[in-house]
């Protein structure tokens, strides 16, 4: 970007100067003076200081880091509302009979379900949020925002474009117009980089602290990401449009030539335009390790631009782009000490991984970590395959773990027997904590798509018995804030390889259940899958399920398989268990559920997004009926 500097007139006026005070003692004395607009009083708008207005710039980027930090602080006043209630809701139904638990199942106001209804589930139009808009099978356009991503984006685009637009329009001199424009547009950009590079990080604090999913912070990230760019672009203009006007095309070509302060600058602003180019889900969807390896390039030169451009010039907008190289520098180290702490052990050594293939087109892939890590329910972790995909990480979620893994269920810690003294009580601790060390091992379902995934899946097709071990890593785990522990009732609904999402949480939720720790009474399980093959991608994580403990008091399992070879693939195992030809309709089953629902309720999903969207339009038609959540984990990059 091509920025003017201000000497250190920035503290020539108290806090809380005014905002007319503040245009007032902005105006340059040039400005006024120019009156003319011929070259010579325009060259003195191309560079430095003339006609920005930095006291105002300074005003309004308070006034953009104050709404970003209130919504931040509104959604984190929201999330611990929630948590305080589901908290109260899970201590009081612990012990709480079915008929208890119904004071949970009835919402006490009638305004929450309908911002529910209307706000927080509520997709753009009538349906359509996750299921892709797609021109043709190759040609994917992307997934439309939901209305409260609607909002939060206009606001951002608003606010942006407000502040773009606030000049001093009573000076005579157009010059020093595109001059104030071109100082605020680019420290605007510049700012904007820190939410940028803060939403785009898989560490990002944000997610666990607010609650809110990677995929919404992606979602922010592109349309900031489009803002920064906008603003880039419009700064250059506003630069070379005084330029061109002040010394000719030649001119502006022989200053970039001779100042490296504007060729960074250059830099910074064409390396944006190209991310803005490659960007668009059409292009990143067809070639998404292409994409993702030239945009990390790009933001790296942009970035580098930007610094070297505002330090050559100690602009003021030099701690903004400080703060984003440390920020971006310190996400890249976090990743690269998770991967190290997960994976590589003094005493264990590194991490093995054991590739099965399966029927139906996917692999069974388990990392056997040399170390202990706790692995919440609904987690996912990023995969490294060097030999499939050499320096690349992808995310799965984590299918299936070993018990000692998940947080504590309150099941099994301690002897059902009395310890007959405290020494044998303190032996007892000691070996269930013991046992809580033991290294973890991950599992993770891989569906053949067109790229690593079905590379993995030939290649331990080829091999002996179906089986391979390669070297791998994965790191993580992320997410897994959405705990369903003080729901009565929960449905959860999986398409395809989304049963991953689910698995974990079933098996802590049936165990908690047994313990009394959880509010947890009736859990329904709704898979979709093609196939029958497709059943056997979990079926030893499901049997180990089906053989829990009280398992047939909690879970119920309905399975649809949509284009089954043969109907008499389809016969039910048990009554608990039931098979069923044909897509499953959300509607149908949750009319079937929710009415013999214990305490409050909650449907979760994961799987394609047309499937999603069938889900929570159901969810939104039956809010009214007393409380219910809507939990969806989406895949929208
Ligand atoms: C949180 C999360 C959990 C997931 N869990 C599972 C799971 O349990 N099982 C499962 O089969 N799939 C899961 N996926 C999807 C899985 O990540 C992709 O299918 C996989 O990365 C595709 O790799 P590929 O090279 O074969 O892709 P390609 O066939 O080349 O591309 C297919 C699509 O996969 C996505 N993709 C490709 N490469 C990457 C990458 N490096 N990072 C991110 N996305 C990429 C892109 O959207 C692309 O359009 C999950 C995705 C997310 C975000
Ligand atoms: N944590 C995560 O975010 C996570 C985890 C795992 C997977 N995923 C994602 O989940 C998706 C699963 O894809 P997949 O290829 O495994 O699924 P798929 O095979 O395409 O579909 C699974 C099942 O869902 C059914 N279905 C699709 N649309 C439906 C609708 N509108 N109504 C009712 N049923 C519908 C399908 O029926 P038909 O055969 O009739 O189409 C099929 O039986 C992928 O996008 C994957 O990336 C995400």
């Amino acid at each position: 970007m091509l920025s003017a500097t201000p000497p250190s007139i920035l503290h020539r006026f108290p806090r809380g100067t005014s905002f007319a005070r503040r245009m007032a003692a902005d105006t340059h004395p040039s400005a006024d003076e120019a009156a003319s607009s011929s070259g010579s009083d325009i060259l003195p708008y191309t560079s430095g200081l003339n006609g920005v207005k930095l006291h105002m710039d300074q005003y309004l980027i308070k006034w953009l880091w104050i709404s970003m930090v209130s919504i931040a602080v509104l959604i984190l006043a929201s999330r611990i509302i929630q948590l305080c209630n589901s908290h109260l809701r899970r201590i009081f139904s612990l012990t709480a009979s079915t008929r208890q638990q119904s004071y949970w199942s009835f919402d006490k106001t009638s305004i929450w379900p309908q911002f529910k209804n209307n706000v927080l589930y509520a997709p753009l139009g009538k349906k359509r949020h996750n299921r892709e808009v797609k021109f043709s099978e190759a040609v994917n356009v992307g997934t439309l925002p939901s209305r409260f991503h609607t909002f939060l984006l206009f606001l951002l685009l608003g606010s942006n474009i407000a502040y773009c637009c606030i000049l001093d329009y009573r000076q005579s001199n157009k010059a020093a117009l595109l001059a104030e424009l071109r100082g605020r547009s680019g420290i605007l950009a510049t700012v904007n980089m820190i939410p940028l590079i803060l939403l785009a990080g898989r560490n990002n604090p944000a997610i666990s602290l607010l609650k809110v999913s990677f995929d919404t912070y992606n979602l922010l990230h592109r349309w900031i990401g489009r803002i920064v760019v906008v603003e880039a672009i419009v700064h250059t203009i506003a630069w070379g449009a005084n330029c061109v006007q002040a010394k000719g095309m030649g001119g502006v070509g022989q200053s970039i030539r001779e100042d490296p302060f504007l060729q960074w600058g250059l830099v910074g602003t064409v390396a944006m335009a190209i991310i803005l180019v490659q960007s668009p889900s059409v292009v990143r969807h067809a070639f998404y390790e292409t994409f993702l390896h030239l945009h990390q390039a790009l933001a790296f030169a942009a970035i580098l631009g930007v610094y070297i451009h505002l330090e050559i010039a100690k602009l003021p907008a030099l701690p903004y782009i400080r703060a984003v190289v440390g920020l971006w520098a310190s996400e890249r180290l976090l990743r690269l000490l998770r991967l190290g702490y997960l994976n590589l052990s003094r005493r264990h050594g590194c991490t093995n991984v054991v590739v099965e293939a399966l029927q139906g087109e996917a692999c069974r892939v388990t990392f056997n970590l040399p170390r202990h890590v706790t692995v919440r329910p609904g987690s996912h972790v990023y995969a490294y395959l060097p030999r499939v995909s050499l320096w690349m990480s992808h995310p799965f979620s984590v299918a299936w773990t070993n018990v000692d893994s998940e947080p504590p269920t309150g099941a099994g810690t301690l002897s059902p027997i009395s310890p007959t003294s405290p020494s044998s009580l303190e032996k007892q601790m000691t070996l269930s904590l013991q046992k809580s060390k033991e290294p973890t091992s991950i599992s993770l379902v891989m569906v053949a798509r067109t790229g690593m995934t079905r590379k993995i899946y030939d290649m331990a097709r080829a091999s002996e018995g179906g089986m391979m071990q390669i070297s791998g890593y994965v790191e993580g785990p992320y997410a897994g804030h959405d705990s369903l522990k003080s729901y009565g009732t929960v449905v959860l609904f999986a398409g395809g390889a989304g049963i991953t999402h689910h698995l974990v949480q079933i098996r802590h939720l049936i165990a908690a259940s047994q313990a009394g720790t959880v509010a947890t009474r009736k859990i329904v399980l709704v898979w979709s899958v093609r196939s029958v093959e497709m059943l056997s991608w979990v079926r030893p994580w499901m049997d180990e399920i089906l053989q829990m403990e009280g398992r047939r008091d909690v879970l119920k399992i309905l399975l649809f398989v949509t284009k089954p070879r043969s109907p008499r693939d389809l016969v039910s195992p048990s009554a608990t268990v039931k098979l069923f030809p044909g897509r499953c309709r959300p509607p149908v089953i949750l009319d079937e559920e929710l009415p013999t629902r214990v305490g409050a309720a909650a449907v979760s999903v994961c799987g394609p997004g047309a499937f999603a969207d069938e889900v929570r339009a159901a969810v939104r038609e039956r809010l009214h009926w007393g409380s219910l959540d809507f939990v969806e984990e989406a895949f929208t990059w």
